[in-house]
Order: structure tokens, then sequence, then C-alpha cells
């Protein structure tokens, strides 16, 4: 599960803001604070001149008011008005009646009145405020006295005073800017600070140990950590987790064997070793590898499409043992014996096989309800909603138990390694150990293991669990489904994680947690056509389908909504609309093998797909060409041979898989290292095949271009790239991935038996 950065940068936002608003609210009490000191000063100011005005103009004022009323105005008159912000004076004698004013102050002279009134009556200096005409003014009155010190009258001075106000404004305004860039500032340093300094190496921190933990990454830990010694911690920490890695590798290729290749004889040597001379191998699975169906009133043979059966069947020819399959096929009963066994390969007897059969109504409960429409959509990440119902889950459990039961029927009373066999058999090793807990038991998943929050719709996930961890032995493909596993198991079990050696105890018994990328055998081994046979086969099937194209590109399927088939045609169609040139020229053909049809979304999905490849053909065709040829139908190991040495590309686009084998069978066949692959990245088969073009089934675009850039890739890069691929799949092999089970099964077991005694 990727962490996001979102929440944490959130945080360092919220912490900036709440700081951001002290620093505001501070600030803005303190400019609030100095606006109004200046305004007091500026105040203070024009007192000070009002008294200085008034002193200045006192002796001519005392001599004037000696003379009676109209003299005195007369000679006052000159002296009175005021200019700028001195608005003017005005005179009064002691009772308050005035003697002459300046002109701008007599139109306002009566609300002096009150000032001059105080002053005469308290001999002092009075100043007030009043306004007139809306603008504010400054009065200030002084007494005056004559030479035997009686009071004589009144002299005023008036200013205008609005400047003060809009001065204040001004700094109001100002003040508020400067408050409020510190505040953008302080924001922008504070969740600055944090997210870098803390929340953003943190945060890369947490990703490193996660990928460390589920990816095996091999990178030194993030720099810029906040702290010395948490950076020395995780030093050490990755240190440890790549020793262990290593040591994990040294001891797994030392249980391996020091060759690099191996064979169904060596397999078959080690197997004798690794189950104990005296157990037999039992494979419990639903799917059957070899089912009879009747074709025109006779049995037919076929070996079903699907990774589980080309896989596991060539570990039972090696092997030998028992492999107890649902016995589909509607001429399976008649090619048995009483008991439901036959010898298989029909014509090279290598093991038995035992078929165990279900009532319809089990079938439909079992495999296609629960199994198919409940945990494979489950499992699987297609956005397929799962359907889950009581009745498919009693049928689930119903059916499990009859495998079970045919497993232990045939043992007997002998000894066994019970390998058991994916989704549909998850409670199979709970109820094998119930009645026989000497048995060596080992699941192997062959599907995606989901993340804990996806899981847990399924209502009887602790039961689903509970019967799974009945094996020794639990096996996925990939690391990440163990960790998702072991996650799952952590969230919905009370049981007892042991993450150090990936193994839960749940009631006193230990399972262990392991990933095998299952595989496939060579073609050599198979009994496919080669040389001049199969040239005359890859010839007669592009006569008999009419295929015509220079560049061939092929695809393999179950047809599945999990594969992405219509991605494929997509880009398929896109890939002729950017680049014209390849019409006429790239063919494609899709081997679709119809599956679980019974269903109703199988069936609606062959018929979308149908409808797809008319609708892109019929853009595209020409005379005698077409751009799909989508071949819906199952189809035998030589013709997918065939078809994949005729072709020049092979297109895995799974928007979701376990591991998909196709694209392993396809490098597999590359003997001459000349085809290129095209994998989605959502396939575990990408983990191995780095090599191939590596896609994004929903990216059209990137899809197309794959395409493009794969018809022209430079020979030798092709070769280079396909050689790489070759070894890979040729040294893991099925053969390497049935001994590294039964290794670790059995050491498992024999880990067991030394903490019981
Ligand atoms: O890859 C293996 C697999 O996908 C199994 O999980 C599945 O059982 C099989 O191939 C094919 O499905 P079915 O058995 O339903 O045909």
């Amino acid at each position: 599960m990727a962490t996001t950065a979102r929440p944490q940068f959130a945080r360092s936002l919220r912490l900036g803001l709440l700081i951001a608003a002290t620093i505001g609210v501070a600030t803005g009490l303190f400019a609030w604070q100095q606006v109004n000191d200046e305004r007091r000063i500026d105040l203070e100011d024009v007192n000070r001149r009002a008294h200085v005005l008034a002193q200045q103009l006192s002796r001519t004022v005392e001599k004037a008011l000696t003379r009676p009323d109209a003299q005195a105005r007369e000679a006052l008159r000159p002296r009175l008005d005021g200019y700028s912000r001195l608005i003017g004076y005005a005179v009064f004698r002691p009772d308050g009646r005035l003697v002459a004013a300046g002109k701008a102050v007599a139109e306002f002279s009566d609300r002096l009145e009150p000032a001059a009134k105080r002053a005469a009556q308290t001999g002092a200096d009075a100043h007030e405020f009043t306004r007139f005409q809306g603008a504010p003014i400054h009065v200030f009155a002084i007494p005056l006295k004559d030479a035997d010190g009686s009071a004589q009258g009144v002299l005023v001075v008036a200013h205008d005073v609005s400047y003060i106000d809009e001065r204040a404004t001004g700094r109001l305004v100002s003040y508020g800017f400067w408050v409020l860039i510190v505040t953008l500032l302080a924001v922008m340093l504070v969740v600055g600070t944090t997210w870098f300094t803390y929340e953003r190496p943190l945060h890369k921190l947490a990703d490193w140990m996660r990928r460390l933990r589920t990816e095996n990454v091999s990178e030194a830990p993030p720099p810029g950590l906040p702290s010395a010694l948490l950076r020395s911690e995780t030093d050490r920490l990755a240190a440890s987790f790549r020793a262990a890695r290593s040591t994990g590798r040294r001891l797994s290729r030392a249980a391996m064997h020091a060759e690099q290749v191996w064979t169904r004889d060596r397999l078959r040597a080690h197997a004798i070793h690794a189950l104990g001379e005296d157990r037999q191998l039992i494979v419990v699975s639903n799917r059957e590898p070899y089912m009879h169906q009747l074709r025109d009133g006779k049995p037919y043979m076929i070996m079903p499409a699907g990774g589980l059966v080309t896989s596991l069947d060539p570990v039972l020819q090696a092997c030998g043992g028992v492999w107890i399959a649902h016995g589909g096929g509607d001429a399976d009963r008649e090619t048995a014996d009483a008991s439901g066994r036959l010898t298989v390969p029909p014509d090279d007897a290598r093991y038995t096989l035992r078929r165990v059969w279900l009532t319809r109504e089990e079938e439909q409960g079992y495999y296609y309800g629960f199994s198919n429409e409940g945990l494979w959509p489950l499992c699987h990440l297609a956005h397929e909603r799962p359907v889950f119902r009581a009745a498919d889950w009693e049928y689930y459990r119903q059916a499990n138990q009859r495998f079970a039961d045919a497993v232990i029927e045939e043992i007997g009373d002998g000894k066994a390694v019970v390998l058991v066999q994916d989704y549909q058999l998850a409670l199979v090793p709970q109820m094998l150990k119930a009645v026989r807990p000497d048995l060596r038991v080992g699941l192997f998943w062959h599907i995606p293991w989901p993340n804990p929050e996806a899981f847990r719709i399924c209502p009887w996930g602790a039961e689903l669990l509970t019967g799974m961890l009945g094996a020794d032995l639990v096996g996925f493909h990939l690391q990440q489904y163990c960790n998702n596993f072991l996650d799952t198991v952590d969230r919905v079990l009370e049981s007892r994680l042991d993450w150090d050696h990936f193994a839960v105890e749940l009631k006193g018994r230990v399972s262990r947690v392991r990933p095998f990328p299952i595989s496939v055998q060579n073609w050599a081994e198979r009994k496919v056509p080669a040389g001049e046979d199969l040239a005359h086969q890859i010839t007669a099937l592009k006569a008999q389908h009419k295929i015509e194209g220079a560049y061939i590109a092929v695809g393999v399927d179950r047809i599945d909504y999990t594969k992405g088939l219509p991605e494929r045609f997509r880009a398929v169609g896109r890939f002729l609309e950017k680049y014209p040139q390849y019409r006429g020229r790239f063919t494609f053909v899709e081997l679709g093998a119809p599956s679980r049809t019974h269903l109703r979304r199988y069936r609606d999905h062959i018929a979308q797909l149908e409808a797809l490849a008319d609708e892109i053909n019929w853009k595209y065709q020409t005379n005698g060409w077409k751009p799909i040829h989508f071949l819906a139908a199952h189809h035998d190991a030589k013709t997918v041979h065939a078809f994949l040495r005729m072709a020049s590309m092979c297109i895995v686009s799974s928007l979701h898989d376990g591991m998909n084998l196709v694209a392993k069978e396809y490098v597999a066949a590359q003997e001459s290292h000349e085809g290129v692959l095209i994998l989605s990245e959502f396939a575990g088969a990408a983990r191995e095949l780095a090599d191939a073009l590596i896609i994004n089934p929903y990216d059209t675009e990137q899809f197309a271009d794959a395409i493009r850039y794969g018809m022209e890739m430079d020979p030798a890069e092709r070769r280079a790239r396909m050689e790489r691929m070759y070894r890979t799949v040729e040294e893991h092999n099925i053969y390497r991935w049935a001994a590294g089970f039964l290794t670790e099964l059995a050491a498992t077991r024999a880990a067991a038996l030394d903490e019981a005694t």
C-alpha cells in the first residue's frame, strides 16, 4: 500500500496557520497600539501650536479689548484669519459675547462658546474638539486679563485636525499590509520548515521502510532525516535487512543445489529425498489436468487452459503420485474406473488422476458461486464486485469436505505430503489436519492475495484463513502477496505473527508463508512439432485462419475479465489509427479459451470482445487482411506452441494476475531469442521478466506506442532482451519451483517436530 503525502502536508499547513494566526493577532494589536500613540502625539502637537499662536496674538487682543466692541472689532479684523490647518481666531468678552472672529471661524463661532466660557470661568487654558460640516476641529481658548488682573476676555484658536484622522487611517492601512505580509511569511516559513525538515523526510522514511519490508529494495535510507540518531538507526536497519536477505538467498541457493537448471529427473530424485521414502505425493485441486468431453458421441481428451494445469502436470509427471480433482468433463465418468481413477497421461502413464464427483448444485454453489463470483473478484483488483451468498458458502464447505475426504481415502493408513491448490480449496488443509495431524500439508495460492481492507468484505474471512492455516506451508507467487496475507491474518484472526520468519501460529500450530514464483517446463520436453513439422503446422494454421500480414502478434488467455482483453483490442485499434503505415502489415491473433461460461459475466465478456474485434476490423480491414483474429475456442498445447513460434510479439495485458504463465510460455518458446514480449505491470511475471516492454494496460496511448516500439526495436536489443528472459525462465523453471516448495515444506515439518520434542 503506497502511503500518501497529503495528510502530512495538511498537518504542516494546520500548524503553520495556527502559528501565523497567533503572530497575526499579536502584530495586529501592536500595530493598533502604535497608531493610537501616534495619534495622541499629533494631538499634543496641535495643542502646543495653538498655545503658541494664542500667546503671540494675546498682547494685540488685550490692547484691542480695552476699547468698545466696534473699535476693538475694527482693530482686530486683519489679524483673525488663519491659513492652512489654522482656521482662524475668535475673541470673546468674559461673559461669552463674541467681539470679533476670522471669516472662516465666524461660520461656527457658536461652537466655540463653551470652550471660551470655560476658560473665562476657570481662568485657565481650555481645549476641546468639535465638528463643523463633518470635519473635526480643535478648539483652544486662553483667558486674557487686564493690567490689574481682572478678566478681560478670551482668545480662541481653531484648527482643522482632519489631517490627524487621515494620517491615522493611512498608518492603519500600512501597518495592516505589513501584518499581512509578516503573517504570510510566517505561514510559509513554518509550513516549509516543518514539511522539509520533518514531515517530508519522515514520510519518505516510512515509505522506504515499507518498501524495505515488502519489495526487497536495495537503496540507502532517504537523505535529510531530522536527527543524527534516526539516520544512524535507519542505516543499521537497512544493513541488517540486506544481510538477512542475502543470507536467505544464500541459504535458498544452497538448498537448491549449485547447478542452475532443474530437470525432470533431478526433481524426481530430489522429491524422493524431500518427501521421505515412504511418503506419497498427493496433489488436490479443483481443476483436473486431463478432462474427457464428448465429441461426436465419443470421449475426447483435453488439457484445460489455465496456469494451474500447465504448471503442475510436469511436476506430477516427474514425481508420480495422485492428483485429486473435480471430474468436470461430460465423459469423465466413463473414462475412469468405478472409484474415479485413471492413469495419465493416457499414452504414457506417469501418475494417477482421481476424480471427485460433485452434484450440479455443489458445482454451482462452490465453484461458480463462492469461488468464482466471490473469491476470484475479491482477490483480483479488476473492479468487479464480489458476490457472497450464504448458500454458496455452505456448498463451498461441503465440496471442500468432499475433496478432503477423497485425499484421506487415497492416503489410507500411509504417510503423505499433500499439496493443496488454489482458492477453491482453502478449507481443505484444516480439514485434513483435523483427522490426520501427521500429514505434511502445503497450500499454494495461484492468484493474488489482496490487502486486508479489500479482504475484509468477505463475510467468512476468518473461517477461510483458519482453513488455510491448517497448512504447514502457504505459498504465493510474490513476496507482496505474502505480506498482504500476514497483514490480513493479523487483522482478522487472534493469532501470533512472527514477521522475522514469516510464520503464523494459530492454536499451537505453525504455518510458514513464502513466495514461490511459479513457472513452466521447457517446450522441448513436450511433444510439440519442431523443425519442418513446425513450419508446416504454422503454414497450415495461417491458411486455416486466413492470417495475413508480415508481422504477427499473439495473445493466449482464458477469456476472463481480469486478462485485459478489451484494453488489448483497443490498443491494437489505436496503434493502427496512430501509425497507419502498419495497416495491412500487423495482425493480432487472440487465442481465447472460453472459461466459466456458465456465468453470465463470462458469456457477456465473450460477446463484448467479439463486438469490439468486429468494430476494429470493420474500421481497418482491407481485402484479404483484418487486424484482429479472435479465435475463441479451446486450443491444445501443440496449437498454442505453433502460434507462439509464429508470432514476433506476444501481448499479455492482465489488469491483475497472480503470475501469468503465458508470458513465460512465450519466452520459453523463443529458443532463437527473436520475439518481443509486451507485459502488463500488473501481472506477477513482470517482476521476473523485466526485459519485457512493461505497460499499463489502462494507458491506451502507452500500450499502442509499446506495440510500435516492439515492432521497430533494434534486432540486437530485441535479442539481448529476449535472451536474458529466456535464461531466467530456463533457470527458474517449474522443476525448480516444485523442488523449492517441497524442500521448504520438508524443512517446515522438521522444524515443527524439533520444537515438539
Ligand atoms: O493461474 C491459475 C488459474 O488462474 C487458477 O487460479 C484457476 O483455477 C485456473 O487457472 C483456471 O480457472 P478454472 O479452473 O476456473 O478454469
